[in-house]
């Protein structure tokens, strides 16, 4: 639809220019690359500074926002106090550290508020009689748990470089997770697992245990065992990250900007870029493309997939995640409310909920009304649709008499809301054993053409910096 409405808008300006006009129009500046990159979150905007520096090649970086970023978000509140609502903090893994230092951001120790948990199921608001496991069996889980997948860690970390072909896949990596934490007995691991990042793989009866781990993997199960540390900017502003790459790469970042139209191919791509707020339009040349933008149908539009790259990429499905801060008089102060099925009493911790769902209410802070809640829901899932979610999740614990009633009887305030789009791709076991990781590794370089991003290593910032080292030296050899 969007790519419809804006061809003929180009018609309406500058009578009918045909497709391949588009990419020679004289009204627009060209610009000659070795690289161009689009998208500039983690992967991508990693990636354009290690061309630029460090393979001393000509970029360009396409950005639709008006900033460098992707997931991560900051927010202000009334008192003027800096939070974070999307990416939290930085793995210690691969080039981080490193990358921190060459970008001049002190990094500093992550500050807990401690809250206290309470079990409550969102569908019904009643509280559930649970307990978290004691810490020596917590611990004991994860080490079982790492000690299975660390022979493997090699095949999905940093991406899927080293997968072995379908008939050597390890059978655990293709168990749904439930099966996988039954069969090596670590339900004690289960709770801290999906409340800090494994809830993103969505429903874990389901999930294969290659995906979960794909978000919750190897480096936060050793920060659980105290192997392993997290850290964050010392200005407590994850946002600086992105600002200091903004700063070095200047001009060579197109900000809201999106390619339109473009021809691609082995020996090089033109690009049409054009640039919402001024409506101003790049033709790009460039000797080889990156994208660093999740590989969906809509995201893909403009770059005309030929049907091996469209065979690959349609089989992701994803899960859809949106983010808020919001208030309500009801919601209690330092606490956390943690949507815990009915089923789950007694101890079940694989009694997890199934998306579309909300993990937990988080008071954010002690002189502060503000919480914060995630959404994890199927795809197509709109901010109305996850609002709409908080809303009679908040409902029903008040119904249920768990949360005391407002005396006016509003409704939630939603302070600040992101949607963060598909996430988490993944596919079947069956296609795994089809070769999927194959012919997904298989499109690096085809056509002139790389990726990066979540759906090509995992989904942490640290990962995909680490899984870029490699692509461009596969880029760069
Ligand atoms: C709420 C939340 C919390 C998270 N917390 C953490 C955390 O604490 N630690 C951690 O390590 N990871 C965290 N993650 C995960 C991590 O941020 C992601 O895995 C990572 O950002 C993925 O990077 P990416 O490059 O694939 O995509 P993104 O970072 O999303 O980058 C994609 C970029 O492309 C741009 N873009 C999209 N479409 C187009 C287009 N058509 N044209 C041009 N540009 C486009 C986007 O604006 C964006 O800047 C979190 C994610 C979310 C959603
Ligand atoms: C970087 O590239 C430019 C242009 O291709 C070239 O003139 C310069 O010598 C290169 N510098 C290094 C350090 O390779
Ligand atoms: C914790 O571990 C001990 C020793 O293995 C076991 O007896 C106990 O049942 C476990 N408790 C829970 C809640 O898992
Ligand atoms: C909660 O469960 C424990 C054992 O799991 C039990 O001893 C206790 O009575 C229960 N409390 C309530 C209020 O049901
Ligand atoms: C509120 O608490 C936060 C974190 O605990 C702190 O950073 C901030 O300065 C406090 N703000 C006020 C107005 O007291």
């Amino acid at each position: 639809m969007h790519s419809i409405s804006k061809l003929s808008a180009i018609c309406l300006a500058t009578a009918c220019l045909v497709a391949g006009d588009l990419l020679n129009d004289k009204k627009c500046r060209t610009l000659a690359v070795d690289v161009a990159i689009v998208g500039g979150g983690a992967g991508g905007a990693y990636a354009a500074v290690r061309l630029k520096e460090d393979y001393n090649k000509s970029i360009v970086l396409i950005e639709k926002e008006k900033e460098l970023g992707g997931h991560v978000s900051g927010y202000i509140d009334e008192n003027g106090v800096h939070w974070e609502y999307g990416v939290s903090q930085f793995n210690d893994y691969g080039p981080a550290r490193a990358f921190f230092e060459r970008l001049g951001v002190t990094p500093g120790v992550p500050v807990r508020y401690p809250l206290t948990p309470e079990f409550v199921d969102f569908k019904t608001g009643r509280p559930v009689n649970t307990s978290l496991p004691p810490a020596a069996n917590v611990t004991a889980a994860f080490q079982k748990f790492l000690e299975v997948v660390a022979p493997f860690e090699d095949y999905f970390l940093p991406g899927f470089w080293n997968f072995p072909p379908p008939d050597q896949i390890p059978a655990d990596l293709l168990l749904p997770f439930r099966k996988f934490v039954e069969k090596y007995e670590i339900q004690a691991a289960v709770y801290n697992a999906f409340q800090v990042t494994a809830f993103g793989a969505g429903d874990l009866d389901k999930a294969l245990t290659l995906y979960v781990l794909t978000a919750f993997g190897p480096p936060m199960i050793r920060f659980f065992l105290g192997q392993a540390t997290l850290f964050v900017p010392a200005s407590r502003r994850n946002s600086e990250v992105y600002e200091k790459i903004q700063a070095r790469l200047g001009d060579k970042v197109l900000y809201s900007s999106t390619v339109t139209k473009s021809e691609r191919s082995a020996s090089g791509h033109t690009l049409r870029v054009e640039e919402s707020s001024k409506g101003g339009c790049t033709i790009v040349k460039a000797s080889k493309l990156v994208l660093g933008i999740e590989p969906t149908e809509a995201n893909l539009k403009p770059f005309g997939l030929d049907k091996r790259e469209k065979e690959v990429v349609d089989k992701f499905n994803y899960q859809v995640v949106h983010v808020g801060i919001v208030s309500h008089p009801s919601l209690p102060a330092g606490k956390q409310l943690v949507n815990t099925p009915e089923a789950a009493a007694g101890g079940n911790y694989l009694e997890l909920p199934k998306p579309n769902f909300i993990p937990r209410f988080d008071h954010m802070a002690p002189n502060s009304t503000n919480f914060r809640i995630m959404v994890i829901s199927k795809e197509g899932t709109t901010v109305k649709d996850a609002q709409q979610l908080a809303q009679s999740s908040l409902n029903a614990m008040i119904k249920a008499g768990t949360l005391e009633p407002a005396a006016k009887k509003e409704k939630l305030t939603f302070k600040v809301w992101s949607n963060h789009g598909n996430m988490h791709a993944h596919v079947s076991a069956d296609d795994l054993r089809k070769g999927f990781i194959q012919k997904l590794n298989g499109l690096q370089g085809y056509r002139g053409t790389w990726w990066t991003g979540g759906a090509f290593s995992g989904q942490l910032q640290a990962i995909l910096w680490a899984f870029d080292d490699i692509l461009l030296s596969k880029m760069y050899p």
